[in-house]
C-alpha cells in the first residue's frame, strides 16, 4: 500500500527551511503532496504572492524531487488530505514558539477528522531562524537572499521590491 503524506503551508514564499522539510519527508513517504493554502488574509495581512505564483514557485523549487506533487488548498486541510488519500500531514517545527500554534492546529484537525496523523519534523539547526516573514523583510530591505530561499525564488522575490523597499505589484518571475 502506497503511503502518501501532505506537507501544507502558505509558502509566501517557499524558503530553504520548507524545502528541507519537504525533501526529508519525501525520503520517508512513497508520495508527497505539497498543499499550498490560499491563506489570503493570514494574520490580517494579504500574501505577497498570489496562490498561483506560490504554487509555481513551490513547483519550481521541488522539480528535482520525484513523487512530489504540488496542489492548492482552497478549503479545509482535512478535506484536502482526505481527497488526496493521505495517511499523514507533515509539518516542520522550528522552536518552542511554533509549538503552541501547531499543537492547536493539529488538535483542531484531529477533532474534525481523526483518520490521519499530524507528524512534526524538527527544522535543521541551520534553518531554525528562517521564516517566510523574515525573508520578505530581508528582501524589502535589500539584503542578500541566497541560502535563505531556493534559487528559483531569488529573482521573483528580489523583483517584488523596488530599491526603496516599496512593493512592486507585477510578478516578474
Ligand atoms: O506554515 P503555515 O503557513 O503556518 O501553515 C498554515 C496552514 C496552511 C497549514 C493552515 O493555515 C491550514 O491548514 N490552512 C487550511 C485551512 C484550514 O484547514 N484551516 C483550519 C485548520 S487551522
Amino acid at each position: 500500500m502506497i503511503k502518501r503524506a501532505v506537507v501544507p503551508g502558505t509558502f509566501d514564499p517557499i524558503t530553504c527551511g520548507h524545502l528541507d522539510v519537504i525533501e526529508r519527508a519525501a525520503g520517508i513517504f512513497d508520495e508527497l503532496v505539497v498543499g499550498v493554502a490560499a491563506s489570503e488574509h493570514k494574520n490580517g495581512v494579504g500574501t505577497l504572492f498570489t496562490l498561483e505564483e506560490r504554487i509555481g514557485l513551490v513547483r519550481a523549487a521541488t522539480a528535482h524531487l520525484p513523487h512530489v506533487q504540488v496542489d492548492g488548498v482552497s478549503g479545509l486541510l482535512v478535506d484536502f488530505v482526505r481527497a488526496h488519500g493521505a495517511a499523514a500531514v507533515v509539518k516542520g517545527l522550528r522552536a518552542l514558539t511554533d509549538f503552541e500554534h501547531e499543537f492547536q492546529m493539529a488538535a483542531l484537525n484531529w477533532r474534525m477528522d481523526a483518520d490521519f496523523e499530524t507528524l512534526f519534523i524538527m527544522a535543521a539547526p541551520e534553518y531554525m531562524f528562517l521564516s517566510s516573514s523574515a525573508v520578505k523583510e530581508v528582501a524589502r530591505l535589500g539584503g542578500r537572499l541566497d541560502g535563505l530561499v531556493p534559487p528559483q525564488v531569488l529573482e521573483p522575490l528580489g523583483n517584488r521590491f523596488a530599491t526603496d523597499g516599496t512593493e512592486v505589484l507585477s510578478f516578474t518571475g
